[in-house]
């Protein structure tokens, strides 16, 4: 996909324009989404990706909590414990990409890696319980690099636990929630991640 120089830079600034809409909506997730897509796209390189699928997931890393857009600002940001209905709506967020991003075809190579961030390799993921390589690569790749930063940051619902707990549950679910080849990657760009960790 070769992307004339003008046109690359309105759909950048097209991207940056939602993620500063969903980090108004909840806040710290602009951060969030930049440090999910330094992780991807250096775990991408690791796993010989080619320059064009590296633009992809990027795309699909800095947006990949777009959905949260459509999902009650309240409860992003709800402190202490969350009811099943509340873990309900916000699972919503993953399928309601498609809705944020629908008219931007440029993206729809970029939704699914979207879309299926929060499967799991074992298929008891949401939203559609897809497991192995029917999760697109760049959605696992999305998924091993947002909960490494959502358990190493911690969010409104959990504490921080630092980047060597964080790591030690990325190696205790290869093969369970992540791909173990995503895992084995991620672990070669731990060293340059570190410093970012609490
Ligand atoms: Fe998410
Ligand atoms: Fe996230």
């Amino acid at each position: 996909m070769e992307v004339e120089p003008l046109l690359l830079a309105s759909q950048n600034d097209a991207i940056r324009t939602l993620v500063r809409a969903l980090d108004m909506h909840g806040p710290g997730e602009a951060d969030h989404a930049d440090r999910v897509a330094t992780y991807a796209v250096a775990t991408g390189e690791r796993m010989g990706l080619s320059d064009d699928q590296l633009l992809k997931l990027r795309r699909g890393a800095v947006l990949h909590d777009v959905g949260k857009i459509a999902i009650d600002s309240h409860l992003l940001s709800k402190l202490g414990e969350l009811t099943d209905e509340d873990f309900a709506a916000l699972r919503m967020h993953a399928a309601m990409c498609e809705t944020v991003l629908g008219d931007l075809p440029w993206l729809d190579d970029v939704v699914p890696m979207i879309r299926h961030h929060h499967e799991r390799w074992d298929g008891a993921g949401y939203p559609d319980g897809l497991s192995g390589e029917a999760i697109p690569l760049g959605a696992r790749v999305i998924g091993v690099a947002e909960t490494y930063d959502h358990l190493a940051f911690g969010s409104s619902y959990k504490e921080p636990i630092g980047s060597d707990l964080a790591i030690q549950v990325l190696v205790d679910e290869a093969g369970k929630q992540f791909d173990p080849d995503v895992v084995s990657a991620f672990l070669q760009i731990e060293p340059l991640i570190q410093p970012l960790g609490t």
